[in-house]
């Protein structure tokens, strides 16, 4: 499908794979022009995709992770008139917080928590500004659960997930909305970058990455404080709410610990 470019730009962090990618189709799909971003330089051959939907594309290699980094793609951004903020960049880190190396465990708190917020605090005042504007947050269902095994992983989704609820009422009545989005286990890279493969999690079924996308780019556009995508998931946080967090963390442990995969 191709649409035309309606002037407009839509920014997507870790759009060179997984649910990013997919977000990015969305938002290239309904008329937006893109400024993708992501570390390594698959960004590239993304970039190359979402031009064949006749698209105008910017794509930027940046570590968001460091300060550095955002800078390099906010230089960019400001001179864009970004509609859409889809903060999506994120990474796991799978084992024993004792057992993971502490620099690992540190840049899974700078990508996901550190540069989302130092990205959505720059675009957010332009949007204020401008009174006009969608973000898009990819928290998880994650955060509703202490991460046994994945422990520095949940906490930064926990951390998401409230600030997301926090930051669209603070900014209620001015124009700019903003978008939890909460999936569940998606079949993406994700495991395998966070070392998740031998764990039942890792190992076990998945959602459709483009249908998680859809789902959450609908839910941006009509201005819902958050989305939870998947039946099954809709049920796993509510659960949550009522099982005891040590139990819900050794439910964690069965899903997540290393060799929990079924042979
Ligand atoms: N898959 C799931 O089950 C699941 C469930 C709930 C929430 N989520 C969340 O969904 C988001 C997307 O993950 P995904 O599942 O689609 O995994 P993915 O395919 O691994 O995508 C992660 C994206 O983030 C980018 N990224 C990671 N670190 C970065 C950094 N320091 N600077 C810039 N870009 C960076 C990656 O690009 P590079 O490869 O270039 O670094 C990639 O484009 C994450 O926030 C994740 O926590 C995933």
């Amino acid at each position: 499908m191709m649409s035309e470019d309606n002037g407009r730009w839509a920014l997507v962090t870790g759009a060179s794979t997984g649910i990013g990618y997919h977000l990015a189709i969305c938002c290239a799909e309904d008329g937006y022009n893109l400024l993708v971003c992501a570390d390594e330089d698959q960004i590239k051959q993304a970039a190359e995709d979402f031009r064949e939907r006749g698209t105008r594309v910017e794509a930027i290699r940046a570590d968001l992770a460091t300060e550095s980094g955002v800078a390099d793609l906010y230089r960019v951004a400001r001179h864009r008139d970004i509609h859409l903020l889809v903060a999506n960049a994120g990474i796991g880190l799978g084992d024993a917080f004792l057992d993971e190396d502490l620099l690992e465990a540190q840049r899974v708190i700078d990508t996901n928590v550190s540069g989302t917020l130092s990205l959505i605090h720059k675009i957010g005042h332009d949007m204020r500004q401008r009174s006009s504007g969608r973000i898009l947050i990819t928290g998880s269902i994650a955060g509703f659960m202490p991460g046994s095994f994945q422990a520095v992983y949940n906490g930064t989704k926990a951390f998401l997930d409230s600030f997301a609820f926090a930051l669209g009422n603070e900014l209620k009545q001015t124009g700019v909305t903003v978008t939890c989005l909460m999936p569940g286990p998606t079949d993406t890279p994700f495991f395998e970058r966070a070392g998740l493969e031998d764990t039942k999690i890792g190992a076990g079924d998945k959602d459709d990455p483009a249908e998680v996308a859809k789902t959450a780019y609908k839910a941006m556009m009509d201005g819902r404080a958050s989305v939870v995508t998947g039946f099954m998931n809709k049920v796993r946080v509510a659960f949550s709410d009522i099982i005891p967090e040590p139990t819900l963390a050794e439910m964690h442990r069965r899903m997540a610990e290393p060799g929990s995969a079924p042979d």
